[in-house]
């Protein structure tokens, strides 16, 4: 499964890349509007942080088509390749899918909270599909559960799609679509963070260090 970090602050970005093996940076407008300056601008930092090898998601802000199809345009001459086109799963949406896929632009459906959503991006030739786990969960329904039934449409189709799984609030949520084979899953820095934050997994460490540290009085093999 890829793994993305859905964020736009560059300093935290960073310190991910340094630790994590991660495949790129997801953003929306609301992600962006929490850097304060021109969303665009910030998208160009990523992007310039991130190099041309890794993906960077960035959506288009426009509802009706030929705004979206604009907004496409505009963010791939800003991001360059490897750059996804979010584009929300809604009608005028799935028209600017389907004009972006003729002309080989790669797009992403986002705000999908139900398997139709998905369904119609995929078949529109959306590359990425998103749905929201934890927005479905405040919902009163499983997100998780609706993903997976996303994955199985998808298994069970020729589409050219994967599962951008999206919203999460914990680690939990996020390995039990990647034992599920989900293609990628996209979460906060803290929710990455927290896939190694136990208590038991720190005490190990320290017992390794300490135990060597009896024998020998140094903290590392070249202290
Ligand atoms: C990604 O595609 C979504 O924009 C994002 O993950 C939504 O996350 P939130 O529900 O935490 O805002």
């Amino acid at each position: 499964m890829k793994l993305f970090i859905d964020d736009a602050h560059l300093d935290e970005i960073k310190r991910l890349y340094e630790y994590y093996p991660v495949d790129g940076v997801t953003t929306n407008p609301s992600i962006l509007s929490k850097v304060d300056q021109d969303p665009r601008k910030t998208l160009k930092e990523i992007r310039e942080f991130i190099g041309e090898d890794d993906i960077l998601f960035a959506q288009a802000v426009a509802l009706d088509a030929d705004g979206i199809v604009a907004d496409a345009h505009m963010i791939v001459d800003l991001l360059g390749k490897n750059t996804v086109v979010k584009i929300p799963s809604i009608p005028e949406g799935f028209k600017a899918i389907k004009q972006l896929t003729k002309e080989g632009i790669p797009t992403c459906g986002t705000v999908v909270y139900t398997p139709m959503q998905a369904y119609l991006a995929a078949k529109a030739g959306a590359s990425y599909v998103a749905p929201y786990v934890n927005r479905i969960d405040n919902m009163g329904y499983d997100g998780v559960e609706v993903v997976k039934e996303i994955q199985d449409i998808l298994d069970n189709s020729a589409f050219d799609c994967e599962v951008l799984a999206a919203s999460f609030k914990n680690s939990q949520q996020v390995m039990e679509l990647a034992q599920y084979g989900v293609g990628s899953a996209t979460a906060a820095p803290s929710v990455i963070d927290s896939f190694v934050k136990n208590l038991a997994i720190d005490g190990a460490v320290q017992d390794f260090v300490r135990d060597f540290e009896k024998l020998t009085g140094k903290k590392a093999m070249t202290d």
